[in-house]
C-alpha cells in the first residue's frame, strides 16, 4: 500500500498523518493505492455493511455503529416523472447518524486509534461533525468540531452537542473553518484530522459503490450525487474502479455531480477549465454543500471527466421542490442537499441512460427548518367528524 498525490503523482509511504502531498510544497490531497496482490484474487467478503469489504480497506475493523448496508430503493413512480426507465435511490440517511459520513468515519476513527491520537477534529457544514462526534464518543476520544456560525442545520448541531463534542462556531464560512483545521492538525500532530482531505477516511466511503454493484449485478449507467467538498464523488468513483479491477463488473458508470446554483465551483470549472474551482461567498438553503473551495476538486473533476459524466447546478427552489417530490412520490425524506440529484434529473434529462442510481446523502430530519421555508399549509380543525371529512375531501 502507498499514497499517491493526485496533482503531481508523487508516491509516499503509507502514513495516516500525511494529509497533503509534501513534495516541493505541492500540498494536494493524496489517495490510498493498494498493491497488485490485493486485486489478484477475489476478496473474502463476509457480513454486511462497510466492514464486509475489509480486504479492500486500509485497517481492520475497530469502532463500529453498524454503518453501510443502506437501502437501494427502486423508484418506479419517481422514475416515470423524471423519464428514467430504471431509477434507484441509495438512501444514505439510513446510516447510524443519518448520513453517508459514517462509512468514512468508522475507518477514520480506526486510523486515529492506530496512531494513538486522543483527539479528532474536523471542519464541517454539519454531517461530518455529527458523525465524528458519535464515533469519537464510541471510541472514547475527544472531538473538536469547527462549524460556520449560524449555518449548520439544527438536527446536525444537536447531534454534535449530544455526543459531547467541543464546538467552535467559526465567524466565517466552511472554507475558513477548513483552512484553520488543516493548520491545527498539521501543527498539532496529536489532533487527528477527519475531513475528507484524509485519504484513509475516503476509503470507507467507496464501499457505497461496492454495495450498489453487488445489488444490481453490475454498475448502473449513471450515478448522480450532490457535490460539496468533493470527497464523496471521488471516493465512490475509486470504488467502482476497484470493483472493475477485481473483475466483478464489466463497465463503469457515468459520474454526475449536482450542486446548488450559488455554490457550484465544480460546475463552473468544468464549463471553463481555465477558471479556478472556486466560488466566493457561496450560499444556498442546502447548507450541507454550501462550499466555495472544495478540497478534493481535482479528484472530483477527474471522476466526472474520466467517466464521461457531467455536473449541473440547481436553484434553492428546485431543490425544495425535489425534496417534496421525493418524499411524496416515494416515502423518502431527505435533507435539501440530498435532493439536488433529483432536482438535476428533473431539470436536465440525462441522455442514453436506462439504469440510474441517485445517492441521497442525509436524512430529512437533519434539517427540520428547511421545510418551513417552503409553503406549508396546516388546517386547524374542530374536533368533529364533519370537519375531518371536509379536510379529507379538500
Ligand atoms: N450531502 C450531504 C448531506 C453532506 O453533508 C455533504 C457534505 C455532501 C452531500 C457533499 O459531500 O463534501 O464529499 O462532496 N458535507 C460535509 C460536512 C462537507 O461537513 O458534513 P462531499
Amino acid at each position: 500500500m502507498h499514497l499517491r498525490c493526485v496533482a503531481c503523482d508523487a508516491r509516499h509511504e503509507p502514513d495516516p498523518l500525511l494529509y497533503q502531498c509534501p513534495r516541493n510544497g505541492c500540498g494536494s490531497p493524496l489517495e490510498v493505492l493498494y498493491d497488485d496482490a490485493v486485486f489478484a484474487k477475489a476478496p473474502a467478503l463476509e457480513g454486511e455493511g462497510v466492514w464486509r469489504y475489509q480486504p479492500l480497506l486500509p485497517v481492520k475493523k475497530a469502532v463500529t455503529l453498524g454503518e453501510g448496508g443502506t437501502g437501494l430503493h427502486r423508484c418506479e413512480r419517481l422514475g416515470k416523472i423524471l423519464g428514467v426507465p430504471e431509477l434507484y435511490i441509495k438512501n444514505e440517511g439510513e446510516n447510524p447518524t443519518g448520513s453517508f459520513k459514517d462509512r468514512g468515519m468508522t475507518v477514520g476513527i480506526a486510523l486515529a486509534q492506530s496512531v494513538g491520537s486522543k483527539a479528532v477534529a474536523c471542519a464541517s457544514t454539519g454531517n461530518t461533525s455529527a458523525s465524528m462526534a458519535a464515533y469519537a464518543a464510541r471510541a472514547g476520544l475527544t472531538a473538536l468540531v469547527l462549524l460556520p456560525a449560524g449555518k449548520v442545520a439544527l438536527g446536525k448541531l444537536s447531534q454534535a452537542v449530544a455526543h459531547g463534542a467541543k464546538i467552535a462556531q467559526i465567524e466565517g464560512d466552511f472554507d475558513d473553518a477548513m483552512k484553520l483545521v488543516v493548520e491545527l492538525s498539521t501543527k498539532e500532530r496529536s489532533v487527528y484530522l477527519l475531513n475528507s482531505i484524509n485519504a484513509y477516511r475516503l476509503e470507507g466511503q467507496k464501499t457505497l459503490a461496492f454495495e450498489v454493484c453487488e445489488a444490481l449485478g453490475d454498475a448502473p449507467d449513471a450515478l448522480v450525487l450532490p457535490v460539496g467538498n468533493a470527497g464523496n464523488i471521488s471516493a465512490i468513483w475509486k470504488g467502482f474502479q476497484e470493483w472493475k479491477r477485481l473483475g466483478k463488473i464489466k463497465r463503469l458508470p457515468r459520474m454526475v455531480g449536482a450542486q446548488a446554483e450559488n455554490s457550484a465551483p465544480v460546475v463552473k470549472h468544468l464549463r471553463d477549465r481555465s477558471s479556478p474551482c472556486v466560488v466566493d461567498r457561496p450560499d444556498t438553503i442546502a447548507t450541507a454543500i454550501r462550499i466555495g473551495r472544495p478540497v478534493s476538486w481535482r479528484k472530483a473533476v477527474a471522476a466526472i471527466v474520466d467517466s464521461g459524466g457531467d455536473a449541473g447546478a440547481v436553484s434553492d427552489e428546485e431543490i425544495l421542490d425535489a425534496q417534496r417530490l421525493l418524499a411524496r412520490a416515494e416515502g423518502l425524506f431527505v435533507e435539501p442537499a440530498s435532493a439536488t440529484p433529483i432536482a438535476l434529473l428533473r431539470k436536465f434529462a440525462l441522455k442514453d441512460v436506462r439504469r440510474v442510481v441517485c445517492v441521497t446523502t442525509g436524512h430529512g430530519l437533519k434539517d427540520p427548518d428547511a421545510l418551513h421555508k417552503a409553503p406549508v399549509t396546516m388546517e386547524k380543525v374542530k374536533p368533529n367528524l364533519d370537519s375531518l371529512k371536509r379536510l379529507l375531501d379538500a
